[in-house]
């Protein structure tokens, strides 16, 4: 039997941040992990080819107009399937349902390219670069039933500079999105937390 821990990755496009975690898992910083199933809703995504090459289990589960609770039910087959212990939207582009959410408690992660809870939703580099913001950043959290919402398991920063345009700051964002991810899945596999309100309590 294996002893590590199964995630379930979740993507809708070019999948830089599963890479990073894949990364991660392959060079021993995440030696305890190990992806079992990436799964997209697009078949055409980049990150499911990716995962392809890598002899990754690559599922294309399209939504096709099909309700949302129809298309949720077989991921969460599939997830179950699998035996995932943690899942990890990462570019995921369509917002869970209630019933997903419940069948997944405190198991499923986002990351998000602005420190939540500033700027949610979509082109969040974009807003946080016309706000004006002087420092940026990335946040990983648990998904709740609200976009970009849940308990913040960690953030990172990185300052904007006066040359920046929109394009220059997301990709100092996504560097940092590389590092973050992979750390806040290991605290939260770790299971050395807990939850208090909506705070996030590493302990040991
Ligand atoms: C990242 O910026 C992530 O924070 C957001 O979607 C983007 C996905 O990028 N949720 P990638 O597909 O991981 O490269």
């Amino acid at each position: 039997m294996s002893e590590h821990q199964r995630l379930g990755i979740l993507l809708s496009g070019r999948g830089s941040n599963f890479l990073a975690i894949a990364d991660a898992i392959a060079s021993g910083k995440l030696a305890g992990a190990k992806i079992v199933v990436v799964i997209s809703n697009k078949a055409d995504a980049p990150g499911l080819a990716a995962a392809r090459e890598l002899d990754l289990n690559a599922v294309a589960i399209e939504a096709c107009g099909r309700k949302r609770a129809e298309h949720d039910a077989e991921i969460i087959a599939c997830l179950r399937k699998h035996e995932v212990d943690l899942i990890c939207l990462a570019g995921y582009m369509r917002l869970l349902s209630q019933e997903f959410i419940a069948t997944f408690p405190q198991r499923i992660l986002n990351i998000h390219p602005s420190l939540l809870p500033a700027f949610p939703g979509l082109d969040a580099q974009q807003q946080a670069f016309d706000y004006g913001v002087k420092v940026a950043g990335c946040t990983v959290h648990f998904v709740d039933e609200q976009l970009d919402h849940g308990v913040i398991v960690l953030q990172k920063t990185v300052p904007v500079l006066d040359g920046d345009d929109a394009h220059t700051l997301a990709a100092r964002i996504l560097e940092q999105e590389h590092i973050a991810y992979s750390e806040a899945i290991e605290r939260v596999l770790s299971g050395k937390f807990r939850i208090l309100g909506r705070r996030y309590l590493p302990q040991n």
